[in-house]
């Protein structure tokens, strides 16, 4: 029998692209459990996918804080849960076709366990069409919650369970900030932390502004608090996170800024602190000296150029030139030593000229980017790009996407050479994959290391010594301390 569908709210693109000057709100949920829900759960087994960026990764822990306070325990076979979570990615159409793929797939869990329940949330699910088709050709999915209610989760399924219908909730408002959900720490020594949500910078052609709404900091106290916590609880490295670290506290307090902050974050004596993404727009003097000045900030820095092309870089919006993020390269490199620079770059944006193709090329070649994230142009319903003109072919795309990699991996293979013979200091993060007596963690510039050691050494910062470069990691052997 066809189940009902219950729509609480349906996403809005139009709705989530408005923004208001309103200072930003703060709330403390109370989180509550049905004492039915607390019956149910008890025991049962949810697995959850986690697709897109740390903000995902972050949302799958808050989900996963609640399911285990509920009583659902996890398990690493989608096909042998209960509940199971896919928290979606829009970032790029392979990203969307991959979750399609996926619950496509699932549907074998519903022979397997005909009570079990499948659920979609994050980024996709905030778009309307995505909402639309979800409903239309895909009956196995029982409930769909977007970004701005994960809260909500308890209630949501308390109706999937007792009232047997699907449920649809998804918030398309500017949104606020939620303090107070569990959060199920996904790692025992590294830790994302928030520092704000949403983004205000429409690039045009990202998706992530409709998504994840207007851009609200957390309040100082809140952040200081959760990363003392982890200090506390013997936590070595910290991620701040933010679609644009840079903009952090804007719209709380005009005398608050990302490098106070950075500075507060840093006296807390977390060993390691990084932060992510810094948008090339306003990255300020002040940002460099807190960088420089504190040893726990890890000299490794996420600049996204997208373009070494004025013209595009105009027509997306990134409000930054060429000549300007050259500056803010040669800046970098001379006022924090040994910096490593990572970036993320589209290509076949529309219209993009062969010349366009060749200038993002040399800039690749001029900053020499420890490692970049390449992508092909994919259009987002809803955003300005998807509206321009393209006469640039998906095979030239293709072809330029491959010259770039190459000249990506020339530069990466070159800059991992300046790591042999010397030592650094690496975190130990766990054994290789292949081998247990193999151990692999990052150095402060974030290379993965593989070297000999003991399985004790994990969580440690310990001292090795690089013997061989390769273009994705290092080969080392652990010096001892003597
Ligand atoms: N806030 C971050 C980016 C988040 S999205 C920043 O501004 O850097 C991560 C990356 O995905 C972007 O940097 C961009 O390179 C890529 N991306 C975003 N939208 C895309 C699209 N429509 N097609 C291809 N790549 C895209
Ligand atoms: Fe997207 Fe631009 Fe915001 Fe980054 S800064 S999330 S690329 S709109
Ligand atoms: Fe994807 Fe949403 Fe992150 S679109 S990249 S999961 S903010």
């Amino acid at each position: 029998m066809k189940k009902q569908i219950k729509e609480h709210s349906l996403p809005s693109l139009k709705e989530a692209a408005k923004r208001s000057k309103e200072a930003t709100k703060i709330i403390h949920e109370e989180i509550t459990y049905s004492s039915r829900l607390l019956e149910f759960a008890k025991n049962r087994k949810y697995f959850i996918r986690t697709y897109g960026c740390q903000a995902n990764v972050l949302d799958s822990e808050a989900i996963e804080g609640i399911l285990q306070e509920l009583g659902f325990v996890p398990v690493d076979d989608p096909l042998k849960s209960d509940l199971l979570i896919l928290n979606t990615c829009a970032v790029r159409e392979n990203a969307e076709d991959k979750v399609f793929g996926e619950i496509g797939s699932l549907k074998r869990l519903k022979d397997i366990n005909p009570g079990a329940i499948i659920a979609l949330c994050g980024c996709m699910v905030q778009q309307t069409h995505i909402v639309e088709q979800v409903k239309k050709s895909y009956p196995q999915v029982d409930l769909v919650f977007g970004t701005h209610n994960i809260f909500r989760l308890p209630q949501l399924l308390d109706e999937v369970v007792f009232d047997e219908k699907r449920v649809i909730e998804v918030l398309s408002k500017e949104g606020e900030v939620i303090e107070g959900m569990p959060l199920a720490r996904s790692d025992r020594f590294k830790a994302f932390v928030n520092i704000m949500y949403g983004c205000d910078k429409f690039c045009t052609y990202c998706i992530v502004p409709y998504t994840r709404g207007k851009q609200r900091s957390r309040r100082v106290a809140d952040i200081l608090n959760e990363c003392q916590n982890l200090v506390d609880n013997g936590y070595q490295e910290i991620t701040l996170l933010g679609q644009n670290v840079n903009a952090y506290g804007k719209d709380l307090d005009p005398n608050l800024n990302f490098a106070k902050l950075l500075e507060l974050v840093a006296k807390t004596g977390i060993a390691r602190l990084r932060f992510t993404t810094s948008h090339p727009w306003d990255f300020s003097k002040e940002m460099f000296e807190v960088i420089a000045k504190y040893k726990n900030i890890m000299p490794c820095i996420h600049l996204p150029l997208q373009s070494g092309s004025d013209d595009v870089l105009r027509r997306m919006g990134r409000r930054y030139t060429v000549f300007h993020y050259r500056q803010l390269v040669d800046e970098l490199k001379s006022l924090i030593k040994d910096v490593a620079l990572t970036t993320d770059i589209i290509v076949g944006f529309p219209n993009e000229s062969e010349a366009d193709f060749e200038e993002t090329l040399k800039m690749v070649r001029y900053c020499h980017f420890d490692s970049a994230f390449t992508f092909i142009y994919s259009p987002r319903v809803g955003t300005p790009a998807a509206k321009m003109e393209d006469n640039v072919s998906m095979e030239e795309k293709k072809r330029r996407f491959d010259r770039l990699v190459k000249v990506v991996e020339q530069e990466a293979e070159e800059r991992a050479k300046r790591y042999i013979n010397n030592v650094y200091d690496v975190l130990v993060e766990g054994t290789s994959k292949k081998r247990d007596d193999i151990l692999s963690g990052y150095t402060e510039t974030m290379k993965l290391v593989n070297f000999k050691g003991s399985k004790d050494l994990i969580g440690k910062i310990v001292k090795v010594k690089i013997l061989e470069s390769h273009t994705f990691s290092l080969i080392g052997e652990l010096v001892s301390d003597e």
